[in-house]
């Protein structure tokens, strides 16, 4: 794989409210999102795309899908957001007055918090390797890849290429109107925040 395009879902319902998790649909701006990375991305040498399989994942990709029937699809699991457990599709002020000392472990150290029956940035990193990996192959030599994922699943593979310290990953900016251009071979490595709407 020559070019990795990396982009998050567009805005959701859930986004807007400020919960965290869930399955959500992309809101009407999240839909614009969307029909402008395909406006963008139609002109971009792309072959594979990989989502998760939340819906939020492969809204954002349908514009494109349509645009570019020749791109290869693929849904992997390993790209679904971080599982916030007992917390899912809560709002971080109701995690704040209903739990707070998870609300209060959670901010001591993000990286190492995993959620009550659910997962947490340490716990992630295998999973998101693993769907790294199988991405990687099933692409081969591509020369354009795009990965619709979410935020911690962004962190995450950010964090492989640039070798963040993991204190650092939680908090990587990972935005909905932008995507990272990431090429990463043995002699160069670029990174670049692209604005596509
Ligand atoms: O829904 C989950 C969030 O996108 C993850 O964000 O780790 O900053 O809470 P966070």
């Amino acid at each position: 794989v020559r070019n990795l395009y990396l982009v998050r879902h567009g805005e959701t319902t859930y986004n807007v409210e400020g919960r965290i998790g869930g399955d959500p649909e992309l809101t009407a701006h999240g839909k614009e999102q969307a029909d402008a990375l395909a406006r963008h991305f139609s002109r971009v040498e792309v072959t594979h795309i990989f989502t998760s399989t939340r819906r939020r994942s492969s809204m954002t990709a349908a514009p494109l899908k349509a645009a570019r029937p020749d791109c290869r699809i693929m849904a992997l699991p390993e790209f679904d957001e971080i599982d916030a457990g007992l917390c899912e599709g809560m709002r971080y002020e109701d995690i704040q007055s209903e739990m707070p000392e998870q609300y209060a472990a959670r901010m001591r150290d993000k990286y190492n918090y995993v959620y009550p029956q659910g997962e947490g940035y340490v716990t992630l990193r295998e999973r998101v390797e693993r769907g790294l990996k199988r991405a990687l192959f099933i692409a081969g030599d591509a020369p354009g890849v795009l990965l619709i994922g979410h935020q911690a699943i962004n962190r995450m593979i950010l964090s492989h290429f640039l070798y963040r310290r993991t204190e650092d990953v939680p908090h990587i900016y990972i935005p909905q109107n932008q995507f990272y251009h990431i090429v990463a071979t043995q002699r160069k490595k670029l990174f670049e925040l692209v604005p596509f709407m």
